[in-house]
């Protein structure tokens, strides 16, 4: 029985009965042998788990996500008990220390280190690509001064879509490339463009002589100077930050990328869905709250009360937790240490005063502790965000940047696994079933839905 039920392992051997889990269904008697491979068991595997012949079988049910692995993938590598990150096998303090965000960019999609050749037409290729179609501009105009930069990143990232029409021709692997390095080398554009917009000023074009973090800071920062030269102790801190933010395995807006590429859609709009569940605060916009949350805090002394909020869930402590990390996120880690460097140029920033007792406060109180709640990527990295001048809400678009490379790498890897299909999970139904249509004289009210007036909402506000 167990011979017949095992499935091929992927060595191509039958797996032993060690590699297995029974079950016995109780509502049956029946037992059945499942395949453990890799510390998973396929889901599908218990759709022969049936009641009745015309059974649909058993499902897995799994909100979230919170059990449920989607893919295989070599791309990043986190241990969450033991603070972990590795990209390719390399650690993350290692590429930190040595490497930079392009050399990265490049490890990450093409999965090895390039040699200086590689590397150094990699940087040409993503240098020469950093302009965008003219018409981008008019979209941006559209805006209103005050719009969200993530808002019009979102959209003009799939605005990308119309201009490279062949990116649709996602087995084409020149394609994929060339959507790669469009990517990589026109969001700061499209970044930096936002951020001006938002100020009323100048859209500043790229420059070929500069860095690719050197390039942001001057479409970002350029006035009326002939040359932007930047500080190359902000070069660098921006290197470092975007190596630490690049990939992160299966998180919520990868997963997004995931399933959206999943309906070979263009890899444009596939970034876009990206960049959508990247905006939200329980994710990438935390860095951003975490600013806003020290704000409100104001001082050491209100540390105490803001905590006890926390406890009492009136507030939710920004930039700690994690749903893989249960230990420091290496991150923070790597970025706190970063943090002084970036005040040398740009002058102390008062709110890491309150941030660094916020942590130590937390981490020696066991409502945090017994949690497993520690600092995350976003604790600390809008502190030099903000020295750096960036208003609070472009610090999301900070890591939307970065995190582009990231999604290219997990997109392509999802194209190339023979396992793919189109991303469609399915469902426990709990609504009615089969009801006869009512006439409209003869119903009552079932439903409390908001209308104009329960909402004070002027109809001619639109
Ligand atoms: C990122 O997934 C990734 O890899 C994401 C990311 C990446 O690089 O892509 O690392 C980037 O998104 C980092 C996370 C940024 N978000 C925040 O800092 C927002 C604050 N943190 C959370 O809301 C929360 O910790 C999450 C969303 C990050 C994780 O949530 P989980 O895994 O669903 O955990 P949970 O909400 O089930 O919390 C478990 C317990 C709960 O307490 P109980 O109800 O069991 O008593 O911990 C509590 C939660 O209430 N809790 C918090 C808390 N986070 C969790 N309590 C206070 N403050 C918090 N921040």
């Amino acid at each position: 029985m167990a011979e017949e039920q095992a499935q091929r392992d992927d060595g191509g051997g039958l797996a032993t009965a060690r590699d297995t889990l029974t079950v016995t269904d109780n509502r049956t008697g029946e037992t059945y042998d499942i395949e453990v491979t890799d510390g998973t068991v396929r889901a599908m595997d218990f759709r022969q788990i049936k009641v009745a012949e015309d059974d649909f079988g058993l499902m897995t049910y799994d909100p979230a996500f919170m059990n449920t692995a989607s893919c295989r993938s070599s791309i990043c590598f986190i241990d969450g008990e033991a603070g972990v990150l590795e990209y390719r096998g390399y650690p993350i303090e290692q590429l930190c220390g040595q490497s930079t965000y392009l050399e990265v960019a490049y490890l990450l999609i093409y999965g090895e280190l390039p040699t200086e050749e590689q590397l150094d037409e990699w940087v040409f290729e993503i240098t020469h690509h950093t302009f965008v179609h003219e018409n981008i501009k008019k979209f941006v105009e559209g805006f209103r001064y005050d719009a969200h930069p993530m808002g019009m990143l979102l959209a003009t990232i799939g605005a990308l879509s119309t201009f490279y029409p062949d990116a649709k021709n996602i087995d084409d692997t020149l394609e994929r490339h060339m959507a790669a390095v469009r990517l990589i080398a026109k969001v700061p554009t499209l970044a930096a463009f936002a951020y001006r917009h938002n100020l009323g000023l100048p859209y500043v074009y790229p420059d070929n002589d500069l860095s690719y973090p050197g390039n942001f800071l001057s479409m970002m920062f350029k006035m009326t100077e002939t040359k932007y030269e930047p500080d190359p102790r902000l070069e660098r801190a921006l290197d470092v930050l975007w190596i630490l933010h690049a990939d992160h395995e299966q998180n919520c807006s990868t997963n997004a990328v995931r399933g959206v590429g999943s309906s070979e859609v263009d890899p444009y709009s596939a970034m876009a869905a990206g960049v959508a569940a990247l905006y939200g605060p329980l994710h990438g916009g935390a860095n951003e709250q975490v600013v806003r949350m020290l704000e409100r805090i104001e001082s050491v002394e209100n540390i105490p009360g803001f905590l006890e909020r926390v406890k009492n869930r009136e507030e939710r402590l920004m930039g700690f937790g994690h749903r893989v990390y249960k230990n420091y996120d290496p991150r923070a880690r790597i970025i706190k240490e970063h943090v002084d460097q970036v005040f040398a140029v740009t002058g102390r920033n008062p709110k890491l005063d309150i941030a660094v007792e916020l942590e130590k406060r937390a981490l020696d109180d066991e409502y945090f502790t017994s949690r497993k709640l520690y600092p995350n990527v976003d604790f600390y990295s809008g502190l030099i965000y903000e020295a750096l001048n960036l208003p609070t809400d472009m610090f999301t678009v900070m890591f939307a940047i970065p995190r582009t490379s990231g999604w290219i790498a997990q997109w392509d890897e999802m194209l190339e696994d023979e396992e793919t299909k189109i991303a469609r999970p399915r469902q426990i139904y709990t609504g009615a079933r089969t009801r006869d249509y009512t006439p409209i004289g003869e119903r009552t009210q079932l439903t409390d839905k908001p209308t104009a007036e329960t909402h004070l909402i002027d109809p001619a506000a639109g």
